[in-house]
């Protein structure tokens, strides 16, 4: 199948191990041009526009959007956004409609999607997102699509703590002022907040420590705050029990209905399950929604357990046909209602 080939070049980008292609950076870059290429070749009229995003138009109801990102997280897997971007262009060009999309900056705060509807430029009619579950509800429900009913809000930010550096030997460890010591106590506290919250999650992915020597006690600590709720009541409470101010922030939001209602007429008309499912990691398609674009996502089944952001993350061949054939029957749908 192409669009396994085109995983597969757009996964050697950066040289692994997993995907590497964090924005910004020449990886991402030279994905774009990886992406821009294949628009072309499928007939689509290639342009970047002004926050760098990647678009491919045909002619027929170019309004309607189908696509996702093409960063990575470090490290990342072969499926998370890319495969959105892949299957859109299959989609695009076996439905004869609609335009492509390639965000920037997906995994750092869905820079190129806020970017576009801060901007104030045309923003599209309906915008349809196809991607890697990311979680095991599928696997686990023996479903290999879902339609997505919503996507949590998150909150990120950073939390310093101050010591007082000194000499790892000779300073006694009663009156010591360990500024890590402190961070580690906040991070189990931050679990237990998000642990007493439904649907809360809350992670520490970075911890910088100075002056980092071995033998020097730490004398300041910054760590990452990544928190999420599926609703705005439940993150309020968790950004406040965690103490954090967050630098970023993005309301929980429903998919909309006309777009879950053609993914499930699009599953029903090939006798799948219509299982609904709320999404636990942000994406484009939420930002949009935000704004009040009719957008929607369809959800291929994760393996190994649901892991992502990891090169063990893994779909079928068989369910990402699937998903393609889905994808492209309600790019069709959505664009005839249009007529
Ligand atoms: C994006 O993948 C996120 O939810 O962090
Ligand atoms: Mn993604
Ligand atoms: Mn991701």
């Amino acid at each position: 199948m192409r669009i396994l080939e085109r995983l597969e070049q757009l996964y050697a980008i950066g040289g692994g191990p997993g995907a590497n292609r964090p924005h910004p950076g020449p990886g991402e870059d030279e994905a774009f041009e990886l992406a821009a290429g294949w628009m072309s070749d499928a007939g689509l009229e290639v342009e970047v526009d002004r926050h760098g995003n990647l678009l491919g138009r045909s002619s027929e109801h170019p309004e309607v959007w189908v696509g996702s990102h093409l960063d990575t997280v470090p490290q990342g897997g072969k499926f998370d956004g890319a495969l959105g971007v892949v299957a859109g262009i299959e989609a695009a060009e076996l439905a004869g409609a609609g335009t492509v999309v390639a965000f920037r900056g997906e995994e750092v705060g869905c820079v190129g999607s806020h970017a576009l509807v801060a901007s104030g430029d045309p923003l599209p009619a309906v915008f349809l997102e196809l991607h890697v579950e990311q979680g095991p509800v599928l696997a686990d429900r023996d479903a290999p699509l879902g339609v997505v009913t919503g996507i949590v809000g998150y909150a990120r930010g950073e939390l310093v703590f101050r010591g007082r550096a000194g000499h790892a030997g000779t300073t006694p460890m009663e009156g010591r002022e360990d500024a890590l010591v402190g961070a580690a106590g906040a991070i189990l506290a931050i679990r237990d907040a998000a642990a007493g919250l439904d649907g809360a999650v809350a992670t520490v992915g970075q911890v910088a420590v100075e002056p980092g020597g071995v033998n020097v006690i730490p004398g300041s600590v910054r760590i990452s705050v990544d928190a999420r709720a599926p609703d705005a009541e439940t993150l309020d409470r968790l950004v406040a029990a965690i103490g954090v101010d967050p630098a970023q922030r993005t309301e929980p939001v429903a998919m909309g209905a006309r777009v879950r209602g053609a993914l499930s007429e699009e599953l029903a008309a090939l006798g799948l399950s219509a299982v609904e499912l709320p999404s636990g990691a942000g994406h484009d398609a939420g930002i949009l929604a935000a704004t009040g674009v009719e957008s929607g996502m369809l959800f291929v089944r994760s393996l190994n357990g649901g892991v992502s952001h990891s090169p063990d993350e893994l779909s079928s061949d068989e369910d990402v046909a699937l998903a393609v054939e889905v994808l492209t029957a309600t790019l069709r749908r959505l664009s005839a209602r249009r007529t």
